[in-house]
């Protein structure tokens, strides 16, 4: 294998994640910021992403030599003498006005580096970004010696080490054969299957992936509606379909509906992109539709348990909210569904309390405004008229729910995940309500 010089410009959880792993392969990184507290932290081997691995792997590179740290993207261009052979642009691209990809700090960046990049370098985008981005970022360049490639990442927060080390593949595009083979052949020892193809369609999988998953999802949900109204069992009905190789047992778990910094925007983005293309892709708006549905179907389920009625007034309402992240295992409340489902309980007048693994009662963000946040449950759940399960922390499953059934007001619980054992909560004398559940 080749040991290659490398720059990662971001060191948000797609950057550090790639410049930790590919250090872990045994090449030379360095990895820039903007932020220079964080380069600093960095730098001292501090990682303050929730990451399993993480924080492992940059300590490991650090004092391996292979991993440094540094003030901006120029910064890095100029670390070694003779320059990177490969840069990876790891920057956000977060949804601009109209749902469509703001593409400015990819382009800051290739502003700052254009005239310092050596002969030969490759630049690879790694960020999800339009069709299209590779090829505004050879015209931004100007440089006919250096190549750019797509290269799409496809990490899941709360396992992205795990998933960069362990892909299902890799998919290089760009239109210069040798610079895709150059960039596949850094991740050669993971021995996944390589998809070598044009810019375009590399970035188009990104999007057509991330599509497919919440489209999976969305269906779930309206067949998980349809088992509550039909009164079968969503878990049999799924695990039923799974055991077909097509389908896979995957991403079939109903839930308050997806959520996270990916699946939303990339939805967005694509219906964006179909748009630009004067295609009205129908698939993609029924799958956003139906998450923003089953959002207040949460919250209709809500009402019947606590009120006994569709439609019942949550005024003054005392609810306790377990969970609040967009998934289980992360901090991360960007698109939260249970944060979602929490906004439109308090338009509708509840009272609510807040209890999550990950957060702390001064935990700060936009979207929990109203919600009181604690760090036990069992004061959560003091005088609440029902428990609300909206993130599948498994530790949600071993808490003393014969205390928690003493704690509240009313002994109900909606598990929007299904997470609970309804056995345990039934017996110490709650009515579990889950979805899709007879
Ligand atoms: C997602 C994709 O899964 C990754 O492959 C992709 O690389 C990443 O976006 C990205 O574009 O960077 P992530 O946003 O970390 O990863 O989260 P997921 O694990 O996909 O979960 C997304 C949402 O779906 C969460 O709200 C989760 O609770 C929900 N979900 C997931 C379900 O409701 N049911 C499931 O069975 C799985």
């Amino acid at each position: 294998m080749f040991v290659r010089r490398i720059a990662v410009i971001g060191t948000g959880y797609v950057g550090l994640t790639t410049g930790a792993c590919l250090a872990s392969l045994g090449h030379d990184v360095v990895c820039a910021d903007v932020d220079a507290d964080k380069v600093a932290r960095l730098t001292r081997g501090e990682v303050d992403i929730l990451e399993p691995g993480l924080a492992e792997l940059v300590a490991e590179g650090i004092a391996a030599g292979r991993l440094t740290f540094v003030l901006g993207a120029a910064a890095a261009v100029r670390h070694a003498e003779n320059g990177p052979e490969v840069m990876f642009l790891c920057v956000p691209t977060p949804m601009g006005v109209g749902g469509v990809a703001d593409l400015s700090i990819v382009e800051s960046v290739v502003e700052e580096v254009r005239d310092l990049l050596p002969t030969g370098c490759v630049v690879v985008n790694k960020s999800t970004v339009p069709v299209g981005t590779a090829a505004r970022t050879e015209e931004l360049l100007v440089r006919d010696d250096v190549a750019v490639v797509s290269n799409p990442e496809f990490l899941r927060e709360g396992s992205a080490v795990y998933d960069f080390l362990n892909p299902d593949r890799i998919v290089v595009g760009g239109s210069k054969q040798d610079a895709a083979e150059r960039v596949a052949a850094l991740y050669s020892r993971l021995g996944a299957p390589t998809v070598l193809t044009d810019a375009p369609s590399a970035e188009l999988v990104k999007y057509a992936a991330n599509c497919f998953l919440a489209m999976k999802l969305s269906y779930v949900n309206a067949v998980a509606e349809l088992c509550d109204r039909l009164g079968a069992n969503i878990t049999d009905v799924t695990e039923g379909m799974g055991y077909d190789k097509r389908i896979g047992q995957a991403f079939l778990q109903p839930g308050p509906g997806w959520g996270g910094s990916c699946l939303p925007k990339d939805t967005s983005a694509m219906l964006q992109l179909a748009d630009a293309a004067d295609f009205e892709f129908r698939l993609i708006r029924a799958t956003i539709d139906t998450n923003t549905r089953q959002r207040q179907r949460m919250v209709e389920k809500v009402r019947l348990a606590v009120t006994g009625r569709r439609g019942g007034s949550l005024s003054h309402t005392r609810l306790a909210l377990f969970g609040l992240t967009f998934k289980a295992g992360t901090d991360d409340l960007r698109d939260s569904p249970a944060l979602a489902v929490a906004a439109l309980l308090r338009q509708a007048g509840a009272d609510l309390v807040g209890y999550d693994p990950a957060l702390r009662p001064d935990a700060r963000h936009p979207d929990l405004a109203g919600i009181t946040i604690v760090d036990d449950p069992y004061l959560a759940a003091k005088d609440a008229e029902a428990l609300i399960v909206l993130t599948e922390w498994p530790e949600f499953r071993g808490l003393d729910w014969a205390r928690l059934a003493e704690s509240v007001r009313k002994p109900i619980v909606v598990d929007t995940r299904n997470l609970l054992d309804p056995a345990v909560a039934r017996r110490v004398g709650f009515e579990w309500i889950g979805i899709g559940k007879p």
